[in-house]
């Protein structure tokens, strides 16, 4: 896999069925104005409906989290080759929230990266430091160990089909947003962990995540390691969605 520019929306646990029409609506009236790679994670419960709403359009749809193991007894869960049989093409794994609100370890979040793989999926694979470690002068301890941690065993072969997104917890939904030198420092950081732990770290795309909006996208994607962004409240807005892929393609 190439280096590439992303813009990635995480719809999170938002969006009803007339709101995903309106959506595309917006969308494919503004489709020049889409990137490459416009991926959207919707709800699992809407994934086959985003399927049929993006045919035509380049954008690619995935799943804002898998299970590591591949189908059995596990009640509630989704298998990364039920994924990849309905169409998806990635899926996020360890987001923050997946972390703090049920409790996902850096061993299952490495596990699942390695279902996903294994089963074609791209994985996107989130790291991000809290305030308290920020402050405390924690930050590249916290991500480059999430980093080094999430990738472990991960099946040789396929160690380069991955993407990182650094999303700082502190900037996650709350409006305040990584200043891009910040930003930036992180992300190298993590792609020479990258090459150190033996993976093509030049041809891996680095995401950010946290906060990204209209207004201050064109400033990140400006750093020569941000290599796009992952946005939650900003992609559900087709509008703003559509300005977002557009800084990203005249990055590209
Ligand atoms: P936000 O969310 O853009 O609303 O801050 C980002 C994310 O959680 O992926």
């Amino acid at each position: 896999m190439t280096r590439r520019i992303l813009m990635v929306g995480n719809w999170k646990m938002n969006q009803s069925l007339g709101d995903i029409r309106s959506f595309f609506e917006t969308i494919k009236i503004g489709q020049r104005e889409l990137c490459k790679n416009a991926w959207i994670a919707p709800q699992l419960i809407h994934l086959q409906a985003l399927l049929e709403s993006v045919a035509g359009t380049e954008i690619k749809i995935g799943a804002q989290n898998c299970s590591e193991h591949q189908s059995g007894a596990f009640t509630g869960e989704t298998s990364p080759a039920a994924l990849k049989d309905l169409g998806a093409h990635f899926t996020l794994i360890g987001h923050s929230e997946r972390r703090s609100l049920y409790g996902e370890t850096c061993a299952q979040v490495a596990a699942k990266t390695k279902a996903a793989l294994e089963n074609g999926l791209t994985p996107i694979v989130c790291v991000g430091e809290t305030l308290a470690e920020r402050e405390a002068g924690q930050t590249l301890n916290v991500v480059l160990g999430q980093v080094q941690r999430g990738l472990q065993g991960i099946p040789e072969d396929k160690k380069n089909n991955i993407i990182i997104a650094y999303e700082p917890v502190w900037a996650i939904g709350t409006g305040k947003v990584a200043g891009p030198a910040e930003a930036q420092e992180v992300h190298a950081a993590i792609r020479a962990t990258l090459a150190q732990i033996g993976l093509m770290a030049s041809e891996i795309s680095i995401l950010y995540g946290g906060s990204v909006k209209p207004d201050n996208v064109a400033s990140l994607l400006e750093c020569p390691d941000i290599d796009g962004g992952l946005v939650g409240g900003a992609s559900l807005k087709a509008s703003d969605y559509l300005v977002l892929c557009k800084a990203a393609k005249e990055r590209e």
